[in-house]
């Protein structure tokens, strides 16, 4: 029976896919019913964590409240969700300022029955059937899912990535450019590679700092 559960709570889940619309909801949160909609105009990053009052999740909301301000002047919003009750979220909130000195400044979802998880398949039943994985999905202003990571239940997020993963995002979007591995702002970027042999040609004349005619770097 309970096999037969799990398997019914499987189908329900969808996945969502980059480059299009981000799945649209409405859900009750910390600070009221929110929609995905509110959010048109700003970049948003919605994360998941396992539960409410556990010490991996603690150590991540502190991370996350810390490079609040950070993704604020980025212009990205955040917006937390869990399989726990909004008084849960608030008894937990207030825990963590009370025992921690850190005030949560952003909204959670209290995902009781699972909707928002199951449209952006947050939970990974082989992991857990009743917690959601540490999840992170970034919408640009448009509402378009641009990225997507999933970590294990027992591994903490590093939010110097994340905020990483926005300057790349941003950065690229504003210069037509693409990122190395490891790239930090203010390092050079990627010409985006040619698509014929005139341009693998005429980019080697273009000044940029080029490996080959398909690994090419420019400073902006
Ligand atoms: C934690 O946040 O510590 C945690 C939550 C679920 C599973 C394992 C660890």
């Amino acid at each position: 029976m309970e096999e037969k559960i799990g398997i019914e709570e499987e189908k329900k889940q969808t996945m969502p896919r980059l480059g299009e619309p981000a799945p649209a909801f409405e859900a009750v949160t910390t600070q009221g019913v929110i929609r995905l909609e509110d959010f048109k105009g700003s970049w948003l990053i919605l994360f998941s964590h396992p539960a409410d009052f556990t010490p991996v999740c603690t150590t991540e909301f502190m991370g996350f409240a810390e490079i609040h301000g950070e993704l604020q002047k980025r212009g990205v919003e955040l917006l937390g969700l869990s399989i726990d009750s909004v008084y849960s979220h608030i008894a937990w909130m207030r825990n963590i300022e009370e025992k921690m000195g850190v005030k949560i400044p952003f909204p959670v979802i209290a995902d009781l029955n699972k909707e928002v998880a199951n449209l952006y398949g947050m939970v990974m039943p082989g992991e857990s059937k009743t917690e959601t994985s540490r999840c992170v999905f970034v919408m640009d202003p448009e509402g378009i899912l641009r990225a997507m990571i999933y970590y294990p239940l027992t591994t903490g997020r590093n939010m110097q990535e994340i905020l990483r993963l926005i300057d790349a995002l941003q950065t690229t979007d504003k210069h037509q450019v693409a990122t190395p591995a490891n790239w930090k702002p203010g390092e050079p970027v990627i010409v985006p590679p040619p698509n014929t042999q005139e341009m693998a040609e005429q980019r080697l004349k273009e000044g940029y700092e080029c490996t080959d005619w398909y690994l090419c770097r420019k400073n902006l």
